[in-house]
């Protein structure tokens, strides 16, 4: 890896770093708006010379993929457990990180975040060139266990690749038996969900994040301005909210709408804990070395 991706990563990283602590600050305090909060997130990205990749947030039962529509009137309410997941990228290197909090003064998930900071921890101790993915899920599957919790079995880490969210090996969160090893500079992403329901995740609810999916030809005006709105991001997310805000609501829902049958856009539903167990989430992206450089820590 040469010194200039190594500096776009590390800048990336404390950047996402950053706007994760800001944003999961706000939250902690109940009342504050779902919305203002992600809206927030994205101006100080780009306030601190980042490019957006995402910023999301999901809520007690729900793990991932929650994004605000501007009509969203959400706040945070006493002894929520609120997951924060930042992207930031520059030049498509990208830092995922994510953290989790409780608003306002409930303790009683504490023991579920904790777990799952100590997961990820176990498992970037063993990062390094050669590792076997096995090891890094038997890790964090091991934490969850002794505090008689588990991982939710059906959401992985990643790798990351330029522009891409997900490099294409995917990183366990219990033992799959997969025997994949680490390479040297890879760059990835460990993120244990941890939860006291069953360990698995279903869509739940409307999308609110996209992505791009196969390059087709679209017919109607509405689908063709999205294609051209959303073609910068370069196959990141974007959301429903930023395509309203271009489109307002009638022609976001047109244009999507043929995009989704198309296949053209895919969409990314909430997702939820099939028992409705709560879940937390701790999240840190890494180049690995010998020592890996965990690149999204404060
Ligand atoms: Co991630």
């Amino acid at each position: 890896m040469d010194e200039e991706t190594l500096n776009k990563i590390m800048k990336a990283g404390r950047i996402a770093a950053q706007v994760r602590e800001e944003g999961a600050k706000k939250l902690s305090v109940v009342g504050t708006s779902f919305l203002t909060t992600m809206d927030y997130c994205e101006k100080r990205i780009l306030e601190l010379g980042g490019e957006i990749a995402w910023a999301q947030l999901a809520v007690n039962d729900v793990a991932a993929h929650y994004c605000p529509d501007d009509d969203d009137t959400s706040v945070s309410k006493e002894g929520d457990l609120i997951k924060v997941d930042i992207g930031v990228h520059i030049d498509g290197y990208i830092a995922d990180n994510a953290m989790t909090i409780i608003s306002g003064t409930s303790n009683e998930w504490k023991d579920l975040i904790t777990t799952s900071q100590k997961a990820l921890n176990a498992a970037i101790k063993l990062v390094r060139p050669g590792v076997q993915l096995w090891e890094l899920g038997e890790a964090q599957y091991s934490e969850a266990e002794a505090k008689g919790f588990t991982t939710i079995k059906n959401l992985c880490g990643h790798t990351l690749g330029r522009y891409r969210v997900h490099g294409g090996i995917s990183i366990p969160t219990f033992n799959n038996k997969d025997k994949t090893e680490l390479k040297e500079d890879m760059q990835i992403a460990i993120e244990p969900f941890i939860t006291n329901g069953t360990g698995l995740v279903k869509d739940k609810g409307k999308a609110t994040v996209f992505m791009m999916g196969k390059e087709k030809g679209v017919r109607s005006p509405y689908a063709r301005k999205i294609v051209e709105f959303v073609k910068p991001r370069n196959g990141l997310p974007f959301t429903f909210r930023d395509l309203t805000r271009q489109f307002g609501k009638g022609g976001t829902a047109l244009g999507l709408r043929e995009l989704q049958s198309l296949g053209v856009v895919r969409p990314y539903p909430p997702l939820a804990e099939v028992a409705q167990g709560m879940v937390a989430q701790t999240e840190h992206s890494m180049i690995v070395r010998d020592k890996p450089i965990v690149y999204t820590k404060i």
